[in-house]
């Protein structure tokens, strides 16, 4: 398969990265019914559990261009794939073409592994790859997983503070030591 990453979390389970597909559905969708309140609100800044058919469509056909999307997915002993452990995924901005939105959210009990860690170095080594330098997020304030996580692959360059979340900008071409 294209690209796709076999690896192992710090803890010594074993998982796998590679671009998201029209296969990906039920994936997706379990996924996100699985996420405690807490990990769904902090990505989707919202509650809601359920994708519509469209939206299930949209995110799953991507074009490794504009619209790039990685999952990590749970292998057993034998290789299969098995479930689902997250999604990391960029949309490029049509008004600056060498920027984009990110998100990523990791199934609970893998958090903490480095899973997280793992996606964004694949997502941003397939961005820079189609000249996208920079990356913009909007995480709660009090989110110190994800803005460790994301100042790990970048340099925040810009962050903006609104009641209680903050919109960072993140230069990847500066490797953070
Ligand atoms: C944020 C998130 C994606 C991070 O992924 P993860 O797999 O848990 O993170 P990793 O295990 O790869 O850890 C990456 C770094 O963050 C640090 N980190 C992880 N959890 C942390 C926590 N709760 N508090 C502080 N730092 C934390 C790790 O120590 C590591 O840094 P280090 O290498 O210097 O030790 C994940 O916790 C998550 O899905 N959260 C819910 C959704 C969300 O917040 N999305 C972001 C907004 S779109």
């Amino acid at each position: 398969m294209d690209s796709f990453l076999d690896l192992t979390t710090t803890d010594g389970r074993r998982f796998c990265i590679r671009p998201i597909q029209p296969d990906d559905r039920s994936h997706l969708q379990s996924g996100i019914q699985r996420l405690s309140p807490d990990s769904r609100y902090r990505r989707f800044h919202s509650a809601r559990r359920n994708l519509s058919e469209r939206e299930l469509d949209f995110l799953t056909c991507c074009d490794g261009t504009n619209h790039i999307a990685l999952v990590a997915t749970a292998v057993d002993n034998l290789g299969t794939e098995t479930e689902g452990i997250g999604v990391a995924r960029f949309f490029r901005d049509p008004t600056d073409h060498q920027s984009g939105e990110i998100a990523i959210v990791i199934a609970d009990p893998w958090q903490g592994s480095g899973v997280g860690l793992a996606m964004l170095t694949e997502l941003k080594r397939r961005c820079l790859s189609v000249d996208v330098h920079r990356w913009k997020a909007t995480v709660d304030s009090d989110n110190y997983a994800a803005i460790r996580t994301f100042t790990k692959v970048g340099q925040v360059i810009q962050s903006q503070s609104t009641d209680s979340r903050v919109h960072i900008e993140i230069d990847l071409k500066v490797q953070q030591t």
